[in-house]
């Protein structure tokens, strides 16, 4: 594919509303297709991973059927969904892969999720084994470590799981096991990540409590619900530093998530003097919703680092360009997790930034970046659809004409980013040859 130009400096100004929310899709549909009858599901994330997760319980036996302003769920309840007649393919979305083992685990079927190159090379054995402990039969490539992954489930034991990274697809994994599972199920974490499972199931009325790091739940029917999800804060961070590197800008991201798991990010750019207001307006499910307004700032380096972390880990590009455009060093540390995303995420970003001219050192567990001027320059995605938005928010920041390569992986999470672009700049990104 051809790469897409940008010419800066844009200002983004306007209002706008992004996609719906990855992750709270992915849990909406995987409960909807469990739940004892018709879920209505509003504002359903439009990117490739979602609709994943969506062929999946689809190939459950679960009825998905689209309404001018909805998706109609229609839940079989556990016992209903049967064994899917070929093998799942999960694309690029890590959250089907490892929810929808936890998912599968409970159910005596045998099912295969495979993927993409880039699933080929993440890490499944933090889900693998202690769904194994509970009682799932699972194996795969480099003894059940890497995709493709086979699973037959049933009869599942809880029990307590201590979690070695503080991650939300392993947690969340657990939970649709343990809603399954004989017995409680408990799963400590070494930090806090986001909360998005809990706050569904919570929302729903199963029975699921938290205290500290420790969530505990137990086996469960789900009623049929209705859900309005919130749009994606992840994706909004890239409006929203845009905004903060391009002059003259304004930006006002509305019915976004507020859940504080995920809008941390906020107060990282907000500590490098960035001019960022939030307004709750609202809950649903659960989550708060508002909207976040952003305008030109000048920003200052900051640490990013421990137990924030993993509240963050989806925004570091965004995070990393304003880093870029700031004055003085950014640091992030404690992030060795970057490696293993939808790209190695360490070595993306030090090359991209480095193709601006920017002083930046790859780390083993972050990076060190050396704000200033930026250049334009001509990017690569790596295959990573919030690398390539990243590199599109550099460059509307830079003097001139910038390139990106790979555009296409953007329809993983925003496939109307360069739309939106286009509304907020006034700028069309053309490809061309
Ligand atoms: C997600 C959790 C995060 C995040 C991913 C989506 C989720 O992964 O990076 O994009 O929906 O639970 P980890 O929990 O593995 O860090």
């Amino acid at each position: 594919m051809s790469p897409v130009r940008v010419v800066g400096p844009q200002s983004v100004r306007g209002r706008i509303r992004v996609p719906g929310d990855k992750s709270i899709s992915h849990r909406a549909l995987l409960l909807a297709g469990a739940a004892q009858g018709k879920c209505v599901v509003r504002g359903l994330a439009t990117g490739d991973d979602v609709a994943r997760t969506r062929r999946l319980v689809e190939s459950l036996g679960v009825t998905v059927r689209e309404q001018p302003d909805a998706l109609v769920v229609t839940g079989v309840g556990w016992d209903g969904l049967r064994e899917p007649a070929d093998i799942i393919d999960c694309g690029n979305s890590g959250t089907t892969v490892r929810i929808g083992l936890g998912y599968l685990a409970g159910r005596p079927g045998y099912a295969v999720l495979t993927g993409d190159a880039s699933i080929a090379r993440r890490p499944m054995l933090r889900v693998v084994e202690p769904l194994r402990v509970m009682g799932a039969a699972i194996d795969g490539r480099d003894a059940g470590a890497l995709t493709p992954l086979s699973i037959r489930g049933g009869n599942l034991r809880g029990g307590r799981h201590e979690l070695a990274v503080a991650s939300a697809q392993v947690k969340s994994a657990l939970l649709f096991a343990g809603l399954q599972a004989s017995g409680v199920t408990e799963i400590a974490s070494p930090a806090r990540s986001r909360d998005h499972t809990e706050r569904m199931f919570m929302g729903l009325g199963l029975p699921v409590s938290e205290d500290d790091a420790v969530v505990r739940v137990e086996a469960a029917d789900v009623p049929a619900f209705e859900i309005d999800v919130p749009g994606d804060a992840s994706s909004a961070a890239f409006w929203i530093v845009a905004a903060l590197v391009t002059p003259g800008s304004e930006v006002v991201v509305e019915g976004v998530s507020l859940n504080p798991t995920r809008v941390h990010f906020v107060e990282v750019l907000r500590r490098m003097g960035a001019a960022i207001e939030i307004d709750v307006q609202g809950e649903s499910c659960g989550e708060p919703f508002g909207t976040i307004t952003a305008s030109t700032s000048e920003l200052t380096g900051t640490l990013i680092a421990g137990d924030e972390i993993p509240l963050v880990l989806d925004e570091i590009p965004a995070l990393a360009v304003a880093g870029a455009f700031a004055e003085g060093p950014t640091e992030v540390r404690d992030a060795d997790e970057l490696v293993v995303k939808e790209s190695d995420r360490i070595g993306a970003i030090h090359q991209e930034l480095s193709q601006m001219g920017v002083g930046v050192e790859a780390r083993r567990d972050g990076l060190l970046i050396q704000g200033g001027r930026p250049l334009a320059a001509r990017f690569k995605s790596h295959g990573d659809h919030r690398i390539a938005m990243a590199a599109a928010t550099a460059a509307l920041g830079c003097e001139g004409e910038s390139q990106i390569q790979g555009w296409a992986a953007v329809a993983t999470s925003y496939p109307g980013f360069s739309a939106d672009l286009e509304a907020l700049t006034g700028y069309a990104m053309e490809e061309f040859a």
